[in-house]
């Protein structure tokens, strides 16, 4: 999800011109404006490959070890039974199964590969591990392949990975069923041979507030903003939010059932029939205690070889099956996660052994589940999807900070202090809810620039059921005329904007504010007032595993993949720095944040060539640098003045540093770690912003 999230931003549209080169559009997130980029031919793909999560799953050593594993026992008991094993693997990507299929003594083996980079790299990587003229390649979907034309026989052993965190999601089904009717033996063996999905009712007020909007209070607890009735009475998105589970601390949520089996996948077809493309399944459910049936955490485990215990599961450390007291020893892995999915219509449960029914259900590409009071046969449910516009215009992550009390309390704060009833405020940034709550306290009227469709529905349902008479949107704050402009007392924002990836996307304000400044009123009030770039050097537990070279996998050179990546990421803008939710992603202070950049909002203009050095406060291995905004609302030097996007406790160097959970921060990945020692090493930084050009570009070096 996190990829197709960063692919659509990014969205390239080629045009290829006279052969050379490549004209793509790439989307600059700080100006909101798609802009162009010439590339050479080889160009394309580039962000796809980087995206892809390739590199983390070839250093998930359980994952290749137990496809490994599996590989030897079929091929061993295929050759022991007197059979030859003709292997297909579909998908193969660095071509790492079908090397392994070849090590374990397949008698052929047929690699099939639809992204052409991928299939291209695999070409390359079978012959520098000598295998070159042993696997036969084919470079389509499995889904087009032809016995006869593309393979000479049906194959009697497949091997697959074609799973995501929620199994299903990149069109498993469907490949397996083409695969078994035109590609496979009857007898045919498949490594995984099924999967088993697990599903748990579970109460969380925290993860609740990432589906639905909570009322907005003033500093008094007067109520500013109610939800929406449509909002109320909306089931929300099925879609799965994929989450590191483990990483969600106890006391956040209450387990109303135990983990239950929900469905099973039987790649090998046992029973000769399709892998369903659709299904429910209503199941009984005896309460562990009390509760709001809120919603669903899922995961599932693969066994890799019929008849054989060689499982892989994905469960978060406490339902681990290998778990026991410690959970650094189950395996990390960001490829396949665990998820979340939100129940429509949350039930309570008043007393323990209470029974309920959970329905689970899939389609084709994905799951939902709803719970009832009782079991109702025959009743399908459908999919259910928003009706009440929040979420269809708005990331779960900006659902949840829309509802996070003690930062909106701070602008509130600052509105309540600055507005009278001769205010004229006006709002830059999307969805801007904020700025509705300051309609609400009285002021002669609020302008809110919008022009997302969904997000100005959204917001128009908050301005009519709170009855709120003095609000307008706008679509272009540039078409404003200067009579209108002129009178504006204030400007606002939270500031948050749809394109933003990084938080300094957010800047955006800045931007939209330098092209009307000398049309405001010299007295205008900007808030917020400035903004501040902070980093501090960090030692990742895992993290930093998704963008460290393979090298070697299983005994197989993958160098050559390592180098695509590279030239890949090279070639891409702004490519060091990305965006993660970095509460899911534990790490240690290796010193005290540094202030990397002060912008001011007033003189936005300014260009900026900032350098220093961060000394190391604690030895570790400095594996990352972490970053993320601070906003200053007002100019004012209090904490009540600040709103951070990074730690919410004080960082102390050594320490595990707890991070807002609703905002990704930025993050720098080195390709190594550099062994750090306290009060010897240190980081030096360089960064530039040049505001007429929307760029921000940072440099890290460390000195050990
Ligand atoms: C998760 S990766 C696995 C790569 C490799 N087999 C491994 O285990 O490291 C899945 C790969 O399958 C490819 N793929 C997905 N569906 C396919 C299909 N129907 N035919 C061929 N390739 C497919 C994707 O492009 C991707 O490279």
């Amino acid at each position: 999800m996190r990829v197709k999230l960063f692919q659509n931003i990014y969205k390239t549209f080629r045009i290829k011109y006279n052969h050379m080169a490549v004209f793509t559009q790439v989307f600059n997130p700080l100006t909101a404006q798609n802009e162009w980029a010439v590339h050479n031919d080889d160009y394309d793909y580039d962000l796809e490959l980087t995206c892809t999560g390739f590199g983390d799953m070839l250093h998930d050593k359980e994952r290749n070890q137990k496809y490994f594993k599996a590989l030897r026992m079929a091929i061993a008991r295929m050759h022991a039974d007197g059979r030859e094993a003709h292997v297909l693997d579909i998908g193969t990507g660095t071509g790492i199964l079908s090397m392994m299929a070849l090590t374990a003594g397949a008698d052929t083996v047929t690699a099939c590969e639809a992204f052409m980079p991928m299939a291209n790299c695999a070409e390359r990587i079978f012959t520098v591990n000598g295998f070159g003229d042993k696997v036969r390649l084919v470079k389509k979907r499995s889904t087009e392949m032809r016995i006869g034309v593309d393979m000479p026989q049906r194959a009697n052993l497949l091997v697959a990975e074609l799973l995501d965190t929620e199994l299903i999601g990149e069109g498993a089904i469907s490949i397996y069923n083409h695969a078994h009717d035109e590609l496979l033996t009857d007898d045919v063996v498949c490594i995984p041979s099924k999967a088993t999905c697990y599903a748990q009712v579970v109460q969380s007020p925290l993860a609740s507030q990432w589906n639905s909007m909570k009322i907005v209070a003033d500093l008094d607890g007067n109520i500013l903003l109610q939800p929406p009735k449509d909002v109320l009475q909306c089931k929300g998105d099925a879609a799965v939010h994929d989450m590191q589970l483990s990483q969600l601390s106890l006391e956040n949520f209450v387990p109303l059932t135990k983990p239950a089996e929900i469905f099973e996948f039987d790649f090998n077809r046992k029973s000769k029939t399709p892998v369903p493309v659709q299904r429910q399944q209503l199941l009984e459910m005896i309460a562990l205690q009390p509760g709001s049936t809120d919603l669903i955490f899922y995961w599932w485990d693969i066994s890799m070889y019929s008849g054989d215990n060689l499982v892989l599961s994905c469960a978060p450390y406490w339902a681990h099956p290998d778990y026991k007291s410690r959970n650094d020893i189950i395996p990390w892995r960001d490829h396949w996660m665990q998820a979340i999915y939100y129940i429509p219509k949350p039930q309570h449960i008043s007393r323990t052994g209470e029974k309920f029914v959970l329905s689970c259900n899939h389609d084709e590409y994905s799951l939902w589940f709803d719970v009832h009071n009782t079991l109702k046969s025959n009743t399908t449910v459908s999919r259910h999807a928003c009706t009440c516009n929040l979420h269809l215009a708005y990331p779960r992550s900006r659902i949840g900070q829309m509802n996070q009390s003690v930062r909106n309390k701070k602008f509130l704060n600052y509105l309540e202090n600055n507005l009278t009833k001769d205010s004229q405020v006006l709002c830059l940034g999307d969805g801007c809810i904020l700025g509705v709550a300051a309609a609400k306290m009285g002021v002669t009227s609020v302008v809110i620039s919008e022009n997302h469709y969904f997000s100005k529905r959204f917001m128009e349902s908050v301005v009519k059921n709170n009855d709120i008479k003095n609000v307008e949107f706008i679509e272009n704050v540039n078409s404003l005329p200067y009579s209108k402009l002129s009178q504006f007392t204030h400007i606002f924002g939270e500031p948050y904007f749809f394109s933003a990836i990084l938080p300094w996307d957010n800047f955006q304000f800045g931007h939209l504010l330098q092209n009307i400044i000398e049309k405001l009123p010299p007295t205008v009030k900007i808030a917020p007032y400035s903004a501040k770039i902070f980093a501090v050097p960090v030692q990742f537990t895992d993290l930093h595993k998704i963008r460290t070279p393979v090298q070697q996998c299983e005994g197989f050179d993958l160098k050559l993949f390592d180098r695509m990546i590279k030239h890949a990421r090279a070639k891409l803008p702004d490519h060091k720095v990305e965006a993660q939710p970095l509460w899911e992603y534990p790490c240690k202070a290796l010193a005290k944040p540094q202030e990397l950049l002060h912008v001011d909002f007033h003189n936005f203009k300014k260009e900026q060539s900032n350098n220093g050095d961060i000394q190391a406060e604690s030895d570790g291995i400095c594996n990352g640098i972490a970053l993320w905004v601070e906003w200053n609302i007002d100019g004012g030097s209090g904490s009540k003045s600040i709103v951070s996007t990074g730690p919410v406790e004080p960082v102390e160097p050594g320490k595990f540093i707890k991070w807002d959970m609703f905002v990704r921060q930025g993050v720098q990945l080195f390709e190594q770690g550099y062994p750090v020692i306290n009060g010897k090493s240190s980081i030096r930084w360089a960064l530039q912003h040049k505001p007429t050009l929307s760029k921000i570009e940072m440099d890290f070096n460390v000195n050990v």
